[in-house]
Parts: C-alpha cells; sequence; structure tokens
C-alpha cells in the first residue's frame, strides 16, 4: 500500500468530493430518522496542509487554496467552504489561511446530529492509527482497520436501515476496479437502498466514459454520475496525471440533480487549470 492521502489532501479532486459530500449528508438529514455513513476508505481524517508531505505537491493550492478566499459562493458550495474555515480555526490554524483540511470522516463527523452514527474502515496500518487518535474521544464513530469489501459486508445493512457509504478507492492496484464491482454488487444485494457515492479518478476521457458504462452491467438502482474536468487530457502518448474526477451516486437524493449542477458549474471556472475545464452530469439509471 503505497498510496497516501496527504500528498492530495485538499486538491481540486477532493474540493469536488467533499462539496458533495456534505450536500448529501444534508439531504439524508431532511429526515429526522438517524442513518449511517460508512467511510470504506477513510484515510486519516485531518490533514496538515503544511506538513513537508503536503507541501511537497502543494496540489491543495489548486484545490481549496482557490476557493478558501472567495465570498461570492452558492449556498450549496459555501456550505462545504463554511465547514472547512470553522474546522481550520477550531484546530487552530492561522486566521485567514487554510493550514487544516477536513477529510471525509471528519466533515461528516462535523455535520452528524445525535441519531446519526459513522462507521469508518482504513487498511493503511499507520494511517488507521492516526485516524483512529483524530477521532479519539468521539461517539457513535466506529473505526476497524478492515479491507473496504470486507467492511461493506460488515456494516451494511446498518441497524438504522439507513445509509450513505462513501466507497473512494485510491485506483493504484489494476485489479481495484473489479474488486469494487464485485463489492459493489455484493453491497447493493445485501443493502439494496443505500445511498452510494464512488470516486473515481479522470486520466482520460474514455476511460471515464469505461468507468461509467461497466457501472452500467451492475443491476442499479437509479443512478447518476457527476464529472468535472480541470484541464485539457494530455497527447496520447504522454503521462496522464489527473485532469478531473466523478462522482457516481446510487440512489441519489431527491432533488441533488439541481445542487450538483450548481456545485458543478460553480467550481468549474473557479477550479479550471485550462480552457479545456469541463462537467458532465449523465443518469446511467434514470428513477423508476
Ligand atoms: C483517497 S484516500 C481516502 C480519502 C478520504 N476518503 C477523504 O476523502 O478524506 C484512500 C484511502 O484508502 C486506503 N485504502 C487503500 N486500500 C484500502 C482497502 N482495501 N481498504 C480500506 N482502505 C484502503 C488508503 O490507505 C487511503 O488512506
Amino acid at each position: 500500500m503505497n498510496y497516501r492521502h496527504i500528498f492530495h489532501a485538499g486538491n481540486f479532486g477532493d474540493v469536488f468530493k467533499h462539496a458533495v459530500l456534505v450536500a448529501l449528508v444534508r439531504a439524508m438529514q431532511r429526515k429526522e430518522k438517524g442513518f449511517l455513513f460508512v467511510d470504506t476508505h477513510a484515510g486519516i481524517g485531518t490533514y496538515d496542509l503544511t506538513s513537508s508531505r503536503a507541501e511537497r505537491t502543494a496540489e491543495y493550492v489548486d484545490g481549496i487554496g482557490r476557493l478558501w478566499p472567495r465570498e461570492d459562493l452558492p449556498p450549496a458550495v459555501a456550505d462545504y467552504v463554511e465547514q472547512v474555515r470553522a474546522f481550520n480555526a477550531e484546530a487552530g490554524g492561522p486566521a485567514g489561511q487554510v493550514r487544516h483540511y477536513p477529510g471525509s470522516p471528519m466533515l461528516a463527523a462535523r455535520l452528524m446530529r445525535p441519531q446519526d452514527a459513522l462507521a469508518l474502515s482504513e487498511l493503511h496500518p499507520d494511517d488507521f492509527i492516526t485516524l483512529r487518535d483524530n477521532f479519539a474521544g468521539w461517539r457513535r464513530v466506529a473505526i476497524q482497520r478492515l479491507d473496504a469489501y470486507t467492511a461493506l459486508k460488515a456494516y451494511l445493512p446498518p441497524p438504522q436501515r439507513r445509509a450513505l457509504v462513501l466507497i473512494d478507492p485510491p485506483y493504484e492496484d489494476a485489479r481495484e476496479v473489479d474488486r469494487l464491482h464485485a463489492g459493489l454488487e455484493a453491497a447493493l444485494e445485501r443493502f439494496p437502498t443505500g445511498v452510494y457515492a464512488i470516486w473515481y479518478p479522470i486520466k482520460r476521457m474514455r476511460e471515464a466514459i469505461a468507468f461509467r458504462e461497466r457501472l452500467q452491467t451492475l443491476p442499479l438502482p437509479a443512478a447518476v454520475t457527476a464529472e468535472l474536468t480541470v484541464r485539457s487530457e494530455p497527447a496520447d502518448d504522454a503521462p496522464a496525471p489527473l485532469i478531473g474526477s466523478g462522482l457516481a451516486l446510487l440512489n441519489p437524493p431527491w432533488q441533488i440533480e439541481q445542487t450538483l449542477t450548481t456545485i458543478l458549474e460553480t467550481l468549474r471556472p473557479i477550479l479550471a487549470q485550462d480552457e479545456a475545464a469541463r462537467t458532465a452530469l449523465v443518469w446511467l439509471r434514470e428513477r423508476t
């Protein structure tokens, strides 16, 4: 396991994923009944952007760094940025500067109501310990050093019968997508009504299209994908860095489409690195 999220924390992929995550939590909380937030690839929960690892790549500069000073954001995006600002202030970050970045489990935990709970899994031995330490003293947060797809079996179906499941793999292993498919298929069988959010990287558009098409081979409930690319695709023979990312939402909450469109259209000009920045919203399976 080579992947460490500290090198990428707060980058444009995180910004998009976390803005949508905050919107999804809010949508789940429109109902009074509690829900379980499952984060299968939790990371460490909080990232110091001044650490040497974060500074080495400085990816956050073109991610949260661009959102941070903005005061002109629509509520759907401002909600996420305000969460980052409040977390930064509470963690003792310098006024007016982003230093402490909350990962997906921390963002969800901060929004949790008394009737909600979190179940986190992280497989990296060091990151698991850091994650556990970062949530020391938190109630209703279960943390296990489990493989993500084993965790899905362990946590689903949840006792609350309501769950938001974030699946956010590093995609470093060539077999990741195979494992994701098998895990998702099993999870849908165990708990077909869960809201699932699956993050995927975009290095070349044809790979994103293939990812979507492959998802469609699963027995999907209603499903929509939202994608944001921030720069043009490199030539075929050039190395392919990340140019964007996507989120596939299964059983998306009602009216999330409008929120996704607002998030995508707000982030595109702010995060764009060249004129090729694009957004796409594609239904893989319409609601019935
Ligand atoms: C992209 S990062 C997660 C970021 C986090 N979800 C966030 O948004 O703040 C992926 C994490 O998955 C962990 N990981 C990799 N393979 C895993 C597996 N099979 N099961 C659980 N965690 C895994 C990595 O150690 C890494 O911390």
